[in-house]
């Protein structure tokens, strides 16, 4: 097992990254050395909970067999990011009389984590809760860092607070009832991180794609440990997303535009991500003198991992720049974009609607070398 612990100088707090292969039922959850309180309920959607729900039950009953535990299963999909599931947890955790020293666990993908990382943030002025990720996209990326949110009929994560976990548990044979789209939808993010932060990790990637794709349990294991690790360095430095936290949005402007108008759900987020990459390393190769060559090893190496490179045909430059000014990160001047100046080091900058309309309009499909 791997041990990351990311310290955070709000609040003083640190947690715990735990990663490995059967770290359910097996792993002592830590977080139940202080945990004082008498319930716990674990939230989930109805295709995870039948798979991992009685061995999350187990794992906590032998430590301590006198808490109560109950089940909180919703349907799975973004649709359950809701108001409405929201109130739902809310009125089980007030009829089973939850007190502020119990806990909630997230058990599933990012959906089920952001839905219930907010539920604890606003219940009795919030209680803890921990991750325990079952996608790759859960555990690279949306378990780590405190992002919590629900969405609003009219736009993704408008309602949210940052409420970090108590502990993160990342058992990677979770990946092994993951679909493969899901799978390579996850890999987007890894790739992302490796691109904006680590240049040997993305060399890493390019070399050992394949014993990640037939999921080599120590090559996954790596892999999850050093997208978590470079992600806690950077949430260490800006938990509040004052500055450079905003890195890890790279691809996310294009992308959360083209998941907006393709419908969400059609084009899962790592894949609308992995387009919103390309496009975000071509207007690098204009604005921030990115070699085109690191493009096309992106690109390359996004296609490895079966992503999608290129921007859907039925979607015009207009509307994606509409879309894109919809983004809640967008100041009102322009549009605020992350930009690669050379792999590993990553810039934020403004532009006006114009001049990303622009480019879209002249954009010319990034090929990788196959
Ligand atoms: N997913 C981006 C962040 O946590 O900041």
């Amino acid at each position: 097992m791997k041990q990351i612990k990311l310290s955070l100088e709000r609040k003083n707090s640190n947690y715990d990254i735990c990663i490995g292969s059967g770290l359910i039922p097996s792993h002592s959850f830590s977080f139940l050395e202080s945990f004082t309180g008498s319930q716990i309920a674990v939230i989930s959607n109805h295709e995870i909970s039948k798979l991992y729900y009685e061995k999350v039950k187990l794992a906590i009953q032998t430590i301590k067999p006198h808490i109560e535990i109950q089940l909180i299963s919703l349907l799975a999909g973004e649709s359950t990011k809701s108001i409405d599931s929201f109130s739902e947890i809310l009125d089980t955790l007030v009829r089973s009389r939850f007190k502020r020293n119990d806990l909630l666990i997230a058990l599933g993908g990012g959906v089920v984590g952001d839905l219930t990382g907010f539920t604890a943030a606003c219940y009795q002025r919030g209680i803890d809760f921990v991750q325990v990720p079952t996608t790759l996209l859960a555990m690279v990326d949306s378990s780590v860092g405190g992002k919590t949110a629900i969405n609003h009929s009219k736009g993704k994560n408008l309602i949210g607070a940052f409420h970090q976990p108590a502990e993160v548990i990342i058992d990677t044979d979770c990946l092994k009832s993951l679909p493969d789209s899901e799978f390579s939808a996850g890999m987007a993010e890894v790739i992302k991180i490796a691109a904006i932060y680590d240049e040997s990790f993305f060399e890493w990637l390019e070399l050992n794609y394949s014993k990640v794709l037939s999921k080599d349990a120590s090559a996954l294991e790596y892999m999850i440990f050093k997208s978590c690790s470079l992600k806690a360095k950077v949430v260490e430095q800006d938990e509040l997303e004052q500055g450079i936290r905003a890195i890890l949005n790279f691809g996310h402007t294009f992308g959360h535009a083209i998941e907006n108008l393709s419908g969400y759900g059609k084009v899962l987020h790592g894949e609308a991500v992995a387009i919103g990459m390309v496009l975000a390393a071509g207007f690098s190769n204009d604005e921030a003198k990115l070699d085109a060559n690191i493009s096309s090893r992106l690109v390359k190496l996004l296609k490895r991992f079966n992503l999608p490179t290129e921007l859907p045909a039925n979607l015009d430059q207009e509307q994606i720049v509409d879309a894109m000014l919809l983004d809640k990160k967008n100041k009102e001047k322009g549009i605020r974009l992350i930009l690669i100046e050379k792999l590993g080091s990553a810039i934020i900058k403004e532009f006006s609607k114009k001049s990303i309309s622009t480019y879209l309009l002249n954009y010319k499909t990034l090929e990788g070398e196959s």
